[in-house]
């Protein structure tokens, strides 16, 4: 590894041990007393490494200039900007911190929220020698360690944190970009299966459409499920307070492939008590959906259902796939 690499590793994990001390410390207090409002233990915050920048803008710059890392280094590491007047001050001001872990658990980047509902509501390292922006996967160094060959797959840093405390161990967070193929294939090498489990909001739906062809093309099987009462997993344990991981594990059993979800959305979308709205679904369920599908067992299933569904003859269904795909 580079001298550079190894340098910025060390600024990062230097950051992370800044942002805890200050968090547990008088200064820290409104971290703290954020934390405790979304219900996070002691406990909970040291397993997540957590912690919080401190208002001032020069308390990490000045702790880390003192341990004698270069200008240079601290711009790279993407901790420190540089202000007009060419003096570092610290990119993180009165944020909560969630640090981000590579797989072998060094601290890549961070995470930072700000604790109202000022704009933007988070920032996170933007991409550095250690840290692409499109590989990284919060909690994913923890869910490796899972039992299970399924990975949940949430939006933020408090839905994973939410979940691990409900005792889904096996969940991680893309955050917020658009899910990458290289964060499928690793999801690939610990996971056989992956369960979407967005925000039920229509950002998080169109996120889901958009994860699902991404996370099969990488050879996971995929599921699909949409928490009620509350946005997302966070408010959902917290809604359903000590039923929560109960409710949860009941979602999971039930959760439909991705092939249901899309169709669900479809049904959403067409009134299926009119001829027309029938006529319409099926349409576009044959066209959009199981004329897509290369498995042709799967495609038989499906073509079965939708075809139910409207009340017509599944031969219907299948010519019609046939007729789609000797038009491509
Ligand atoms: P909370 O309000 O803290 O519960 O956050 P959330 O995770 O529910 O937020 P949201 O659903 O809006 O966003 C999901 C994830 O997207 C977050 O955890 C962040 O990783 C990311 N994100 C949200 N807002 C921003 C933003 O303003 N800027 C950037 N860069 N990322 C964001
Ligand atoms: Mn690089
Ligand atoms: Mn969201
Ligand atoms: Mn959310
Ligand atoms: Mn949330």
């Amino acid at each position: 590894m580079s001298k550079l690499r190894m340098r910025i590793l060390e600024i990062n994990r230097e950051s992370g041990r800044f942002f805890y001390k200050t968090l547990i410390s008088p200064e820290g207090e409104p971290g703290l007393s954020y934390f405790k409002g979304r219900g996070l233990d002691p406990g909970t915050i040291k397993h997540f490494g957590l912690g919080y920048a401190p208002e001032s803008g020069f308390g990490l710059v000045n702790h880390l200039r003192k341990l004698g890392y270069t200008k240079e280094e601290l711009l790279q590491s993407d901790m420190v900007r540089t202000s007009k007047k060419g003096n570092l001050y610290d990119r993180y001001r009165g944020r909560v911190m969630f640090p981000i872990f590579d797989l072998r658990g060094n601290v890549t980047a961070f995470g930072g929220r700000i604790l109202t509902d000022e704009k933007p509501k988070y920032i996170n390292t933007s991409d550095t020698p250690v840290y692409h922006k499109s590989s990284g996967l919060f909690a994913m160094n923890l869910a490796k360690n899972s039992e299970s060959r399924q990975l949940i797959l949430a939006e933020g840093y408090m839905d994973v944190i939410a979940l691990h405390r409900a005792g889904f161990t096996n969940a991680i967070a893309s955050l917020g970009t658009s899910l990458t193929e290289e964060q499928a294939r690793i999801m690939k090498r610990y996971a056989d299966e992956v369960v979407i489990c967005y925000d039920s909001d229509d950002a998080g739906q169109r996120a889901t459409q958009r994860a699902i062809p991404i996370l099969k093309a990488a050879g996971l099987r995929v599921k699909v499920i949409t928490v009620p009462g509350g946005k997302d997993p966070d408010e959902f344990m917290k809604n359903y307070g000590k039923d929560g991981p109960i409710r949860f594990r009941q979602l999971l059993e039930k959760g439909g492939t991705d092939v249901e979800y899309r169709l669900q959305k479809l049904r959403d979308q067409f009134d299926l008590d009119t001829d027309e709205g029938r006529v319409r679904y099926l349409s576009e369920a044959t066209r959009t959906v199981i004329a897509k599908l290369r498995n042709p067992m799967e495609q038989e299933v499906y073509a079965g259902r939708v075809a139910q569904e409207a009340g017509v003859d599944k031969d219907r269904v299948l010519e019609t796939v046939e007729r789609l795909s000797k038009q491509e």
